[in-house]
Order: C-alpha cells, then structure tokens, then sequence
C-alpha cells in the first residue's frame, strides 16, 4: 500500500490517437517517472518522454498487434446486411490476444506500467512470468488498437481466474469491461473448474462483476425455472458458488432454512428483474471463434 501514498507524477499519457489523464501514481522508472506526459506506443507500450522520440520509434516500429497469439476475433457482419449490429459482432471488430509474461516479459511488464496509472492498489509490475495477459484490441486498417486487458495466474493455487481488468478510459462504459469479465468466464469453463476475480476488488472492478453475475444468474434461472442448486448454477456459469450466494442475496432471491440456501424464485421474479437490465451493453463471445486451450 506504499503505492497509495505517493503522489501522482505523470498526469497524462499519449497512446495511438488518444491523450488520457491519469487517476493514480505508477512506479515508470526515472526519468520517465518526472514526466508530466508521457508518450506511449501503442503496439509495443514502449514510453517515451518526447513526442519527436516516440515517433522516430514508430517509423521502424513493425509490430502492429500485441506480441501474442490471436484466439478470438469478432465476426464479420453478415453480408447481405453490413449495417447489421448486435450479438457477437462489433464495429469496429474486436479481437483478444494471449500474451505469455514470460516470452513478452517487457511488453508485459509496460502494460502493467501502464494500467496502474488507473488502478489504485495493484502490486505486480515487474514480475509478470507467472501470469497470461488477455489484450482486447479494436481492429482497423492500421492496426489492432488497445482497448484493455486482463491478467490472470497460470497457476492460480486459490483458483482465481482473474487477476487485474482494465478498461482505458476512451473505451469504458460501451460493455468491454463486462465483456473482459464474461471471456474469463468462458476461459474457466473450457477449463473444466469454476473461477472468481483475485480480491480486493476496486469499485469500478465490484460495480461490473455485481452487473455480469447477477445477469448470467438470471439468465441461467429463467432457462431452467426453480429447481437449480447453487451447485447447478455455479456449474453452469463457472461463477464459484460463494459469488452465486451473495448476488441471490443481493436480489433478495435466497432464503435459509436449517442451515441450507433455498432459492427462492419465482419466473416473474426473474422476468422482472431482467427487464430492468434489459439496457445493459453487451457484446456476446461467439464460442465458435474462441481458439484456446488451457496452459499447461
Ligand atoms: N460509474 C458507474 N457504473 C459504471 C461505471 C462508472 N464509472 N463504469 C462502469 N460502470 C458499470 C456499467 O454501467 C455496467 O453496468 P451495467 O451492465 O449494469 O450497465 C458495468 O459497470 C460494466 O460496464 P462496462 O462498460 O462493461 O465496463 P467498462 O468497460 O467501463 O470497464 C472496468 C469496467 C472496471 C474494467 C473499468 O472501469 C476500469 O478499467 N476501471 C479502472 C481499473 C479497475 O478498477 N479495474 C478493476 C480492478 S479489480
Ligand atoms: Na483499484
């Protein structure tokens, strides 16, 4: 927690065609760490204190995508009607890569650089092996730009499937973060176990996970009425039963009975509820585009 007390030092930084403010301190070494502005490459993450360096780097710059493997890409829109929007497909396309902290040690180490200039209290910036970091990229003619990420352990001994989300500021509030949290579900799931975020959550971090399982939950109860278990339901969505537990309480749906949860639901209960969030953003996952198979 030494982190919280220092004081902010770059107050901006400039990615692709963004220039964003910051929200908290990140350890840059110096002397990038006296910078009022930084200026960052998009594709690699590598920084720069002046504008002329970055773009002397960006004239030999190759790399175009995060330096990993491709395993989703969005759809493309139907072809009889490229005006099409919804389910799975985006505009601009979406693809996710999966970065190893091993093999990309200092891409990764720049995206953790880089993400705590918004995150209050995470703690991992250097040693970044242990972890796999799934980039969210918006996809045009010039590139795959970054939109976010996640890191999650290879090896998680409390069963975490999630270590840090991010969503960049320019890109937040348009269903990414939501659908960061729903990818590492489904990870989760061709995994065969269930999974749950590393704690403490931030209250951005608190706000989308309460918004994705209370939805999936629903979800999952309207398909198959009243007699699902905690179990049943904790199976179904990877989401680890203790996080069942509490987003039933949350939507007053659990009821105790000799030590035990009932679900106590009704399919107007569950319609109703679903209603009210009926406006959420959501971009669905087609799995049929998900290329992945857990690490070993
Ligand atoms: N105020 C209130 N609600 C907010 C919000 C805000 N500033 N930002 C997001 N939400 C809500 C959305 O309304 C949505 O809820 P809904 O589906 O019920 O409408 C839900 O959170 C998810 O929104 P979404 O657009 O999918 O998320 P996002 O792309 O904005 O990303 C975070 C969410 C947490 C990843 C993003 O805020 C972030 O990167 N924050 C900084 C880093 C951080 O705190 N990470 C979590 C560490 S545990
Ligand atoms: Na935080």
């Amino acid at each position: 927690h030494q982190e919280k007390t220092k004081v902010k030092n770059i107050q901006s930084v400039e990615l692709g065609r963004h220039e964003m403010d910051t929200w908290y301190y990140s350890p840059y070494p110096e002397p990038y760490a006296s910078c009022q502005k930084l200026y960052i490459c998009e594709y690699t993450l590598k920084y720069f204190r002046k504008k002329k360096t970055l773009l002397r780097h960006l004239a030999k710059c190759t790399l175009r995508h995060p330096p990993g493997d491709e395993i989703y890409r969005s759809p493309p829109a139907p072809a009889n009607d490229p005006t099409y929007v919804g389910g799975a497909v985006t505009s601009p396309p979406i693809s996710m890569f999966e970065v190893d902290g091993k093999k990309s040690k200092v891409y990764c180490q720049n995206l953790c650089l880089l993400s705590k200039l918004f995150l209050d209290h995470k703690t991992l910036y250097y040693d970044v092996d242990p972890f796999l970091f799934y980039v969210l990229c918006e996809k045009d003619a010039q590139g795959y730009h970054i939109v976010g990420y996640f890191s999650k352990e290879k090896n998680s001994a409390e069963g975490n499937n999630l270590a840090c989300i991010l969503t960049l500021p320019p890109y937040q509030r348009k269903g990414y973060g939501r659908f960061l949290i729903a990818f590492s579900y489904e990870l989760s799931k061709k995994e065969g176990r269930v999974g749950s975020p590393e704690r403490p959550l931030s209250d951005l971090g608190a706000v989308s996970y309460r918004s994705y399982w209370t939805r999936e939950i629903l979800e999952v109860l309207r398909e198959h009425k009243a007699s699902l278990s905690i179990k049943d339901i904790s199976e179904r969505t990877a989401i680890r039963t203790d996080d069942v537990v509490k987003t039933l309480e949350s939507l007053s749906l659990i009821k105790y009975w000799k030590g035990d949860h009932i679900i106590s639901v009704t399919q107007k209960i569950v319609d109703e509820h679903l209603k009210t969030i009926a406006n959420q953003k959501n971009i669905d996952i087609d799995l049929s585009r998900l290329h992945w198979t857990p690490y070993r």
